[in-house]
C-alpha cells in the first residue's frame, strides 16, 4: 500500500509552535523537530501504530531500533535500567550529544521502536527547543534523524523539508543544527561501555570521566543493518561518488576540503571548506550541509582531504567513510 500524500507544515520554533508540535506527538502523528545534533523525526515511542507509521515515513529497509528522546535523567531511569557506570555518564554529560543503550524498562516504550530488544537507546538533548517539546508531550519520544532513509542527516529544517514533504505532519524550524552530526552512542549493557558510533561527543572526554578506555563493540550501530557486525552499508550518502584522502583534483570534481588546504590537478567545480581555521567542531557543524552544497547539477563527484582523526574527528571520518561506501 502506497504511503498517503500528507501536507506537511514548516512552523516557527515559537510558544505556539512547540505547543502544536506536542499536540502533533501526543495524537500519533510525526513532527521533525530540533536537536543540538542533527533533526529527529519524532513521534509518541510508546504508540506503536506512530512507529510503524515512522518507519514508513523514512523508508527505511527494516525496522531498525530507535532513540528513546526524553528531558532529563529522571526520566531517562523510567524508560531503561541505569548501572553505576551508565548513571555516572549521563550525569556527566546530559542534556548532551550522547546516546546509551541500558536494559529496557519493556513497558515503558513500544517493543517496535526497540525492533523488538530487550536494551533501549535513550537521549537527553540539550537543545531548548527540543526540551520544550519533550516537557510538553510528557513521555518518551522516537527520533530516528530526519531524512529519507540512507540520505545526509538534517541540519536544517530547509533538508528535513526537502526529503520528507508530503510524508510527515510538521517540521519545527528552530535554524541550524549546532553540533552537526548525530550522537555518539555508548553500549551499557556490558561490564565496560563500547562504543556502537562515533558523534558529537567526543571518546577523549569519555574516557576523562570513565576514567579508562572505552571497550571495542562486537558489532557497529548502523542505520541499514543494525545487525551486521562492522558492516558498513552505504549510508549519509550524496547522489554522486565520494573520494576520501584525495591528493589529486579529477576533472568535474568538486572540492571538501579543511583548514584551507588546497589540492593540485583539475580546478575544482566547487569548494566547501569545513573550517578554514582548522576547527573540528566547526568542521563538523557544517559536514552535512556542505555534502548536500556540492552534490550538484555539473559535479561528477566529491574528493576529500585527510582529517584529524582526535575529537570530533573520528565521526566526521566515519561519516565520510560511509558517504564513500559502494552503493
Ligand atoms: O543525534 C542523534 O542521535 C539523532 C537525533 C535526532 O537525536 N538521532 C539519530 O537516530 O541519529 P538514528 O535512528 O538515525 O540512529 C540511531 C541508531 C541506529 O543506528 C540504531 O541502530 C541504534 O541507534 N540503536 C537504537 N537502539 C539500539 C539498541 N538498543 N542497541 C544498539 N543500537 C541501537
Ligand atoms: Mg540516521
Amino acid at each position: 500500500m502506497a504511503t498517503p500524500i500528507i501536507a506537511t507544515r514548516l512552523v516557527p520554533a515559537d510558544e505556539e509552535g512547540i505547543a502544536e508540535t506536542a499536540r502533533v506527538l501526543r495524537s500519533g502523528g510525526l513532527a521533525a523537530i530540533p536537536t543540538e545534533t542533527v533533526y529527529g523525526l519524532a513521534c509518541d515511542a510508546t504508540d506503536p501504530h506512530a512507529v510503524a507509521k515512522l518507519y514508513a515515513a523514512k523508508g527505511r529497509p527494516s525496522f531498525n531500533p530507535l532513540i528513546a528522546h526524553v528531558p532529563d535523567v529522571e526520566a531517562a531511569q523510567r524508560v531503561g535500567r541505569f548501572s553505576p557506570t551508565a548513571s555516572a555518564l549521563a550525569h556527566a554529560f546530559w542534556p548532551g550529544p550522547l546516546t546509551l543503550v541500558v536494559p529496557a524498562i519493556e513497558e515503558a516504550t513500544s517493543p517496535l521502536a526497540r525492533a523488538g530488544l530487550s536494551s533501549v537507546a535513550i537521549r537527553v538533548p540539550a537543545h531548548p527547543v527540543a526540551q520544550a517539546v519533550l516537557r510538553a508531550a510528557d513521555r518518551p519520544i522516537a527520533a530516528p534523524s530526519a531524512n529519507r532513509s540512507g540520505h545526509v542527516s538534517p541540519t536544517t529544517a530547509g533538508h528535513v523539508m526537502a526529503d520528507l514533504l508530503g510524508a510527515i505532519d510538521l517540521v519545527l524550524d528552530a535554524g541550524p543544527a549546532a553540533v552537526g552530526v548525530e550522537s555518539t552512542i555508548l553500549d551499557c549493557t556490558g561490564d565496560i561501555p563500547a562504543m556502537l558510533r562515533p558523534g558529537g561527543l567526543a571518546r577523549e572526554e569519555i574516557e576523562a570521566v570513565l576514567g579508562h578506555a572505552l571497550a571495542v563493540p562486537e558489532r557497529v550501530t548502523d542505520d541499514e543493518t543494525p545487525q551486521a557486525p562492522g558492516m558498513l552499508a552505504s549510508h549519509y550518502a550524496p547522489s554522486v561518488p565520494v573520494r576520501l584522502m584525495a591528493e589529486q583534483l579529477r576533472a568535474g570534481e568538486a572540492l571538501l576540503t579543511f583548514g584551507g588546504q588546497a589540492l593540485h590537478g583539475a580546478p575544482p567545480v566547487r569548494t566547501r571548506d569545513l573550517s578554514p581555521e582548522g576547527d573540528l567542531v566547526e568542521a563538523a557543524a557544517n559536514l552535512y550541509a556542505y555534502l548536500r552544497e556540492l552534490d550538484a547539477p555539473g559535479v561528477s563527484g566529491i574528493a576529500v582531504v585527510g582529517l584529524p582523526a582526535h575529537g570530533l574527528g573520528e565521526a566526521i571520518a566515519d561519516r565520510l567513510r560511509r558517504a564513500a561506501a559502494p552503493r
